[in-house]
């Protein structure tokens, strides 16, 4: 499996399409998904693994995000990639490095956007610079990330690139936790009462299908979250699926997002709770 590390040594596509999974590694069963999804749909998927240092805040878990190059190529391959780009923030970054891709507008003052300053510049400027470098046709991005996914749809859009932005369905664990890599910072004990997002997530959509408003479900879910002290909810909302405007009623694709924390680890997920 070949893996490219100077931006100069990728390859131009000989064969189209060409699919581009972007990824911080550590990769679990989402992550195939996606490469699996892209080996199907195109000539030749490629995987990025770059832990992408501008995306963190400070006291955010940069230096200890896990990393596993060896198994992560493994996976990589046994999924269908073609070969992996893993540079080093110094070939992405080089000094003098002075451009960074902002999206503006409610898109990301709110939510992941609020609480992460700068986060998602961070993540517009390296997938700008990954469509740019491996030129991909399709882009396969996890709806986990719900809100960077809709940022990504932005800015592809905005500034033409070119890209078709495929969206995959979330992978959970048997018990509902969505797949995530930074789940192995849950301890033992925190592990079982993750599965708090999930069940809030539930209750939003049983409330919905129950004739609730979308703040009635709303509480529903937020009930289920003060069920499990140890986990400090941020935000809990139904929104609209495209712009993430909070919504007084319901409209088709209507969504509900959660985060909070754990005292080890910060966690997302989101779930459609209401029918195209
Ligand atoms: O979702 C992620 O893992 C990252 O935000 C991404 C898209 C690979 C950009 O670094």
């Amino acid at each position: 499996m070949r893996i490219v590390s100077e931006p100069a040594e990728i390859p131009s596509p000989g064969v189209r399409p060409r699919g581009l999974v972007p990824t911080m590694g550590y990769l679990h069963e989402g992550h195939l998904e996606l490469i699996r999804r892209g080996a199907a749909e195109n000539a030749e998927v490629v995987v990025s693994i770059f832990v992408n240092p501008l995306q963190f805040g400070p006291g955010e878990d940069y230096q200890t995000y896990p990393r596993d190059l060896e198994r992560d190529v493994r996976l990589a391959e046994e999924a269908g990639a073609a070969w992996v780009f893993h540079p080093t923030p110094a070939a992405m970054y080089p000094p003098g490095f002075a451009t960074t891709v902002h999206v503006g507008g409610p898109l990301t003052e709110r939510w992941e956007g609020e609480r992460r300053p700068g986060h998602f510049d961070g993540v517009a400027t390296v997938v700008s610079k990954l469509f740019n470098l491996v030129r991909p046709d399709r882009a396969y991005f996890g709806e986990k990330d719900y809100q960077q996914l809709q940022v990504v749809r932005r800015f592809t859009a905005d500034l033409n690139l070119g890209v078709e932005i495929v969206p995959v369905p979330i992978v959970r664990e048997p018990d509902g936790l969505a797949r995530s890599s930074r789940n192995v910072y849950l301890t033992p004990a925190e592990r079982p009462k993750a599965t708090v997002l999930y069940r809030a997530l539930l209750a939003v959509r049983e409330a919905a299908r129950s004739g609730a408003t979308p703040e009635q479900a709303q509480s529903a879910g937020e009930r289920v979250l003060a069920g499990v002290p140890e986990f400090e909810p941020e935000y809990l909302a139904v929104v609209h699926p495209d712009t993430l405007e909070p919504i007084l009623d319901w409209v088709p694709g209507a969504r509900a997002i959660v985060a909070g924390r754990f005292p080890t680890v910060r966690l997302i997920d989101n779930m459609e709770v209401w029918h195209r």
